[in-house]
């Protein structure tokens, strides 16, 4: 508790100087999918003080909430696990590039002006601009999204943490019987994320040489890939997403686009709000690949970055999660594995059957993690996040900063309980309710079967998939 409160106090004080512990921009919190573990968690827990009093935990026990005598024991766990941090894709390695180049090239013109009117610009404005001018631009284009040092660092943190709440289905007899299952995407940095999971296990049950055991199944994990209906309706119709370039051109963007296109002393027309937003990743970039406070967060305040962070927010909600019914049901396959998973392990069995699988674990993207919490109709708020509704929607729940930092987890866990199987659901490491069972953190498993019956029977990827007219609309049955 000691802990809590010295951090808490420090975070207070801290964010007043514009820095925080090992000199972290005052808005980490706040870079959408492009945030780190350690950030939302530090910023979810400081939400969760001053809102509802402690609730934070010190001691890793108090994450399972069973209720008071009864008795459990896990007996199941299957986690859904975005790969950690990475370096940009090719597409933002160009536009940094693009960015770069620019503010070279105008800061070039401006320097010749300035001689030539016997004047230099002066002020932390011009010594910024100078910094990013000189600003090393340091990613090649084949570093292409791959995992970094840092992510390999969070799936290996994350799988220690795991495997000590959970010693009995991730320690050392899971995983010298081959015994815990785990499944990726296909793209390097999920695969190089589940290895590093693995790594973890096995350092810290003392077994070596690792063993990696996965497989690779994009069907499962990136089934919005299969998904024609969900590609032609949403991710290649730009009408679907007339939400995202409406704020991208509003009034509260326009604002910072200016405000830090004179920062930066470049032509408004030259600036595009897609620089802008590169501008904003670089800062969130450095300091995820290199733990750097650099020049780029200098251009923007916490006011600022709640900008840009609700524009990833309102592109996640209209293209992956409850913004179109369709966006959900392309994740209808993982959602029935992990209920087929779960049947399986809870199932009762004889002394002689062999027992199921301790642990699944299932690595993708937060395009695999955001469909399948709006599935479980989690995070949905009352009012959608719309281009005119960004002052209303502070207090919104679908904050993809929260949800979806680099080595974001859904974690369900399976309790043998005196009562039968009960079910608890972790959100990054967090107790998270039912919505459908809003009373109880762990409810009976077959009460959480009754709950998602509409899914259980329903849920049809390719009915939702092949049609052309289904499940186009806005979200309201799901
Ligand atoms: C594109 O999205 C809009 C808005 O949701 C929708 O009305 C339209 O039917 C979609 N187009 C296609 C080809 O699905």
């Amino acid at each position: 508790m000691l802990f809590v409160v010295t951090y808490v106090v420090f975070v207070i004080l801290s964010s007043r100087h514009g820095c925080s512990a090992a000199d972290v921009p005052n808005f980490a919190a706040h870079f959408g999918s492009k945030t780190r573990y350690e950030d939302s968690v530090a910023h979810r827990r400081l939400l969760a003080e001053l809102n509802a009093g402690p609730r934070l935990h010190t001691d890793p026990g108090s994450l399972l909430r069973t209720p008071s005598g009864e008795r459990c024991s896990p007996m199941h766990l299957t986690a859904v696990v975005r790969h950690g941090s990475r370096y940009p894709t090719v597409k933002n390695i160009r536009a940094i590039r693009q960015l770069s180049n620019l503010l070279r090239r105008v800061d070039g013109q401006q320097q010749t002006q300035e001689a030539q009117m016997g004047e230099r610009g002066e002020g932390s404005a011009a010594w910024n601009r100078d910094l990013l001018r000189r600003w090393d631009m340091w990613y090649t284009d084949d570093m292409d999204g791959q995992l970094v040092a840092k992510g390999r660092e969070d799936l290996q943190q994350l799988a220690t943490r795991l495997s000590t709440l959970f010693p009995s289905l991730l320690g050392e007899d899971s995983v010298r019987g081959g015994r815990i299952h785990v499944v990726t995407s296909s793209k390097h940095r999920c695969v190089r994320s589940a290895e590093a999971f693995q790594e973890a296990l096995h350092v810290r049950a003392n077994i070596t040489p690792v063993q990696y055991r996965h497989q690779v199944d994009d069907g499962l994990l990136r089934a919005y890939d299969g998904c024609p209906g969900y590609v032609e309706s949403v991710e290649k119709n730009r009408t679907a997403l007339a939400e995202v370039d409406k704020f991208k051109r509003g009034p509260e963007m326009e604002a910072l686009r200016k405000k830090v296109a004179d920062k930066l002393g470049l032509p408004l027309q030259d600036f595009t709000p897609d620089l802008l937003e590169v501008a904003y990743f670089l800062c969130s970039y450095e300091l995820a690949i290199k733990s750097l406070h650099s020049p780029w967060c200098f251009l923007f305040e916490p006011s600022d970055a709640k900008v840009l962070e609700y524009k990833c927010d309102l592109k996640l909600f209209w293209k992956r999660a409850h913004g179109y019914a369709i966006n959900l049901l392309a994740s209808c396959p993982l959602f029935h594995h992990i209920f087929r998973t779960l049947d399986k392990a809870g199932r009762p069995r004889r002394e002689t059957d062999t027992p199921p699988d301790p642990a699944s674990i299932l690595i993708g993207h937060a395009e695999t993690l955001l469909p399948l919490l709006g599935l479980l109709g989690l995070y949905k708020d009352e009012t959608p996040p719309t281009a005119d509704n960004y002052h209303t929607q502070d207090g919104r729940h679908f904050r993809s900063s929260l949800l979806v930092p680099y080595a974001a987890n859904m974690v369900l866990v399976l309790l043998d309980c005196a009562r039968g199987p009960r079910l608890q659901l972790l959100v990054n490491e967090e107790p998270v309710r039912f919505p459908g069972l809003p009373h109880e953190d762990a409810p009976l498993y077959r009460d959480v079967r009754v709950a998602y019956r509409h899914l259980l029977d329903g849920c049809d990827y390719h009915k939702a998939c092949s049609s052309t007219a289904g499940g186009r609309g806005p979200n309201t049955e799901l």
